[in-house]
Order: C-alpha cells, then sequence, then structure tokens
C-alpha cells in the first residue's frame, strides 16, 4: 500500500507530571531508546510522506531529538490539550490526503496496526478512524460511547463520563486516522467546555457525526501495543513487554 498520501502528527508537548522527573515524558527510554525514537521508527517504517512532532514542555530537548529530514517539530504553547497540539500543526499540514495521530507516549504500537488503520480508513472511505481496544475495565482512558445499532457517536473521556459510560469496556487508544480536510474543519469547532477546560482532539469525532460524517472504531486485541506511559511503572512495564516481545 503506497502511503505517500499520508502524514503523521506525534503528539508530544505535554509534561508528564507523574513521570515526577525533569525529562520530557516522551524521551524517557525503553531499552535505550527514548519512546519518541520509537514511534519514530515506526512511523518511518510505514513509509508516510512526512511527521511533525508537537512540542511544548522542554521544547528544545524535545525538538532536538525529532528533527530529521522527514520530521518537522511544531510549537504548542501554551498546552492547551490533545485537539489544541494538532491546531497548531494546521498551517503546516499538507491538505488532502490523510493525516495519522499518534502519541509519544505510546511507544509499543506496531507499524502493521498503523498500516492496517490506514487501509481500513480508506476502503471504508470514512472521515476518521479511531483505534480502540476492550478490555474490562478501561480505567482512566476515553470511552468510545456508541448508539443503540453500534453506530460510534462520540469518545468521552472518563473524568467526564457517566456511570453508565464508565462501564463501557472498548476505549480510545490516542491513535486516529482522519480525512486531512474533514479533521482541520472538525478542529476549528473544538471548545474547551470539559472538565480540565482543554481542547479535546476527541470530541473531533462527535462533530463528525452531527454533521452526518462517517467515523469508526477499529479494534485491536492486544492492549500492550496500546500502552499510553503516564507513570515510571508504567514505563518499566512497557520495557518488560518490549523485551519479550523483542
Ligand atoms: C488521551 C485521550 C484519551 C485516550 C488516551 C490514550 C484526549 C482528550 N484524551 O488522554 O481519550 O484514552 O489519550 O492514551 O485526547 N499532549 C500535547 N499537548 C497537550 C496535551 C497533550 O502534546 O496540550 C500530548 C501528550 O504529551 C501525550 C498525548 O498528547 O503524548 C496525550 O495526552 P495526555 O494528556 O496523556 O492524554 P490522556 O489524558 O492520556
Ligand atoms: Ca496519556
Amino acid at each position: 500500500m503506497n502511503n505517500s498520501d499520508v502524514q503523521a502528527v506525534i503528539l508530544a508537548a505535554g509534561k508528564g507530571t507523574r513521570m515526577e522527573s525533569d525529562l520530557p515524558k516522551v524521551l524517557h527510554q525503553i531499552n535505550s531508546k527514548p519512546m519518541l525514537g520509537h514511534v519514530l521508527e515506526m512511523v518511518r517504517s510505514v513509509g508516510l510522506s512526512r511527521s511533525f512532532v508537537v512540542v511544548g514542555h522542554k521544547a528544545e530537548l524535545v525538538s532536538k531529538f525529532s528533527d530529521a529530514d522527514d520530521v518537522t517539530s511544531v510549537l504548542q504553547e501554551p498546552q492547551l490539550g490533545t485537539g489544541h497540539a494538532v491546531q497548531v500543526t494546521v498551517p503546516v499540514l499538507k491538505a488532502g490526503g490523510y493525516t495519522i495521530i499518534l502519541c509519544g507516549d505510546v511507544p509499543l504500537l506496531k507499524s502493521e496496526t498503523v498500516s492496517t488503520l490506514i487501509e481500513k480508513t480508506k476502503s471504508a472511505g470514512v472521515s476518521a478512524s479511531v483505534l480502540t481496544c476492550v478490555v474490562e475495565n478501561a480505567g482512566s482512558y476515553g470511552r468510545i460511547v456508541k448508539d443503540a445499532d453500534g453506530n460510534f457517536k462520540a469518545i468521552v473521556e472518563a473524568r467526564d463520563a457517566t456511570a453508565e459510560q464508565i462501564a463501557i469496556g472498548e476505549y480510545n487508544s490516542g491513535v486516529f486516522c482522519f480525512k486531512t480536510d474533514d479533521m482541520i474543519e472538525a478542529l476549528a469547532e473544538l471548545k474547551s467546555d470539559n472538565d480540565q477546560s482543554e481542547y479535546y482532539l476527541t470530541d473531533t469525532i462527535a462533530y463528525l457525526v452531527g454533521e452526518g460524517r462517517n467515523v469508526q472504531a477499529v479494534a485491536i486485541d492486544d492492549p500492550v501495543q496500546v500502552m499510553g506511559i503516564n507513570t515510571v511503572a508504567e514505563l518499566a512495564e512497557a520495557e518488560k513487554y518490549f523485551l519479550e516481545r523483542s
């Protein structure tokens, strides 16, 4: 599959408060390589046109690590949420085609998974696909809310969810594939009326659904690949999984 019509945005501006360290979260290492390095290596093997890394907290250090011929860093200052992080890349994005969103703190994702997500987005002709996973208890992850017919309606953050929504086992991995133009349209409509007063990328889904556009959830059965690292304990766990599978 030719992915020269696909660009990537990698979110890496967050502070990572729970790592209890001065080092930016995405530069913490798994098997002697920063988490962001694992993500960049993975993205390169998918063969995309270009990658943009959104930097903010300790921006200089993260930019220095990421900048390359095929990677540009974009400054997000201040950091007003995942939706805002993608908004700051809009001026440098190429219109048309597809944009995948990845997170610098989700280091174990495989290139096959991203290729499949892109392929399924193209073949279904949808505005957006969200990579999801189903577990018994989805903890602090955003919940995938569907209607009675199984149509994808919205992503609701755990902290904004009702008790009924909290019981949903399908969660947002933070990895998306959008038609670029639809994503840009939806980003312009984001509001920060939530518990954290942030601009959530996840709200683009409810917007697109409201506009009658098709979105889909693409579930994977391997929660390890979509582990988001927020603490030193999770970093150690991810390294253990990495060593086991390599
Ligand atoms: C996010 C999703 C959640 C999902 C989870 C998966 C939103 C609102 N929530 O939650 O649905 O289940 O990821 O791991 O999107 N970042 C920036 N700039 C910002 C804020 C964040 O670049 O202003 C980056 C962070 O560095 C990180 C990524 O975006 O790499 C995710 O941000 P984080 O705050 O960890 O989001 P979660 O609360 O985990
Ligand atoms: Ca996170």
